[in-house]
């Protein structure tokens, strides 16, 4: 039977994940914080740490994920501190060479035994490239770009390749090679669903990262992915990113969601929006209030058994994995040990 595997989509990044300025946990993006919380998921069987990548927050009073520690290095931490939980890192296509992040990838793959994979975002947000004098390319040819990208990495992690030559818009390699090469391949993530994105993950990746309004869209855009992949004799994979929020009454935990989206940054929610809009598809059925409520990920609220099947319709519609989101990390994951999990391992979906 196909699993559906556990992961956290971590809080790296300040005010994960709601912006909004209810109940806030102030020092859960420090270190020692995202190192506890990955010894903890390890023990209770959780396989994948995926970290949100950002350089610069969104303003308003929460400056919404406007501090952040890097993903490489966080990962290299974390992948030494556990021993068996596969860590991912998120990598900006524009600010890094293929070659350093060829580089970075091998180190990581080496010093974990394998557990590391590559996220790849291709950017969006004018706010953070203006700010490093970056110009953001057109839609489609940022995901042109990403193409070249992996392309590279994989020749780069494949010794049976090298001495290779690429030429391209953007990188040109003449005898490429880099050594040590992983073990096998890392696996290499693509996260959104514009039409751009799930052609090139289709082609490229192993993992479709996405974004849906709503369990029940979900089966429509993972089917499509699927097709897309088979088309290119692949399997791509996909993960979403739920927001869990339960309580002992569907109306206690529809009260908490209320109080969230009632001290919503709008300030914050509004520059997040206008920089996603400029081009982009993998938000475009949220509300305001969704967004501002869970940071993009899908609203799963209700009691424990109503999460649960949230849960379960959402791997019956495609989803391979689940990276969690929680209002406070740390205080739900035992919740959800205790709520939730026993009820998926009842079910029979997820791995004892
Ligand atoms: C699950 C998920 C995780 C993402 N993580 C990041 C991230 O860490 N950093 C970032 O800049 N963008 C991140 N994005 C944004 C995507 O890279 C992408 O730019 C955005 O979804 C718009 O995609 P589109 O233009 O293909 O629609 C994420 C998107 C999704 C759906």
């Amino acid at each position: 039977m196909r699993r559906l595997a556990l992961g956290l989509f971590m809080p790296n990044c300040s005010n994960m994940p709601s912006i909004s300025t209810h109940d806030v946990v102030p020092d859960q993006w420090t270190y020692s914080e995202n190192e506890a919380l990955a010894l903890r998921a390890e023990a209770l069987g959780f396989e994948y740490l995926f970290p949100v990548s950002r350089w610069r927050g969104f303003g308003g009073e929460t400056n919404f994920l406007g501090t952040s520690l890097e993903t490489t290095t966080w990962a290299a931490a974390l992948l030494r501190a556990t021993s068996r939980i596969n860590v991912f890192s998120t990598v900006h296509v524009p600010l890094f060479h293929p070659f350093v992040v060829a580089k970075m990838g091998a180190t990581l793959a080496h010093l974990s035994g394998g557990r590391w994979g590559l996220n790849v975002v291709s950017g969006w947000s004018a706010r953070e490239f203006g700010m490093m004098g970056i110009e953001l390319a057109e839609h489609h040819s940022r995901y042109a770009r990403t193409a070249a990208f992996i392309k590279i990495l994989r020749g780069l992690w494949d010794s049976a390749a090298q001495p290779f030559d690429f030429h391209s818009e953007w990188y040109s390699v003449v005898a490429g090679e880099a050594s040590p090469v992983p073990a096998v391949q890392p696996p290499v993530a693509n996260a959104g669903t514009s039409e751009d994105a799930k052609q090139m993950t289709a082609e490229l990746c192993d993992w479709a990262f996405i974004s849906t309004p709503s369990v029940a869209a979900l089966g429509a855009i993972t089917e499509d992915i699927r097709d897309r992949a088979a088309r290119n004799n692949r399997t791509v994979r996909t993960a979403i990113f739920p927001f869990l929020l339960w309580a002992d009454s569907r109306s206690e935990a529809e009260e908490k969601l209320a109080a969230i989206i009632e001290a919503k940054d709008g300030v914050a929610t509004d520059n997040w929006l206008h920089d996603l809009t400029a081009g982009s598809g993998s938000f475009d059925d949220f509300t305001k209030d969704m967004l501002a409520a869970s940071g993009g990920g899908v609203h799963m609220v209700g009691t424990a058994d109503d999460v649960t099947e949230q849960l379960l319709s959402a791997h019956d519609q495609g989803a391979d994995a689940v990276m969690l989101t929680f209002p406070r990390y740390r205080e739900d994951l035992e919740r959800f040990a205790l709520d939730i999990q026993p009820r998926l391992l009842q079910a029979g979906v997820v791995a004892s």
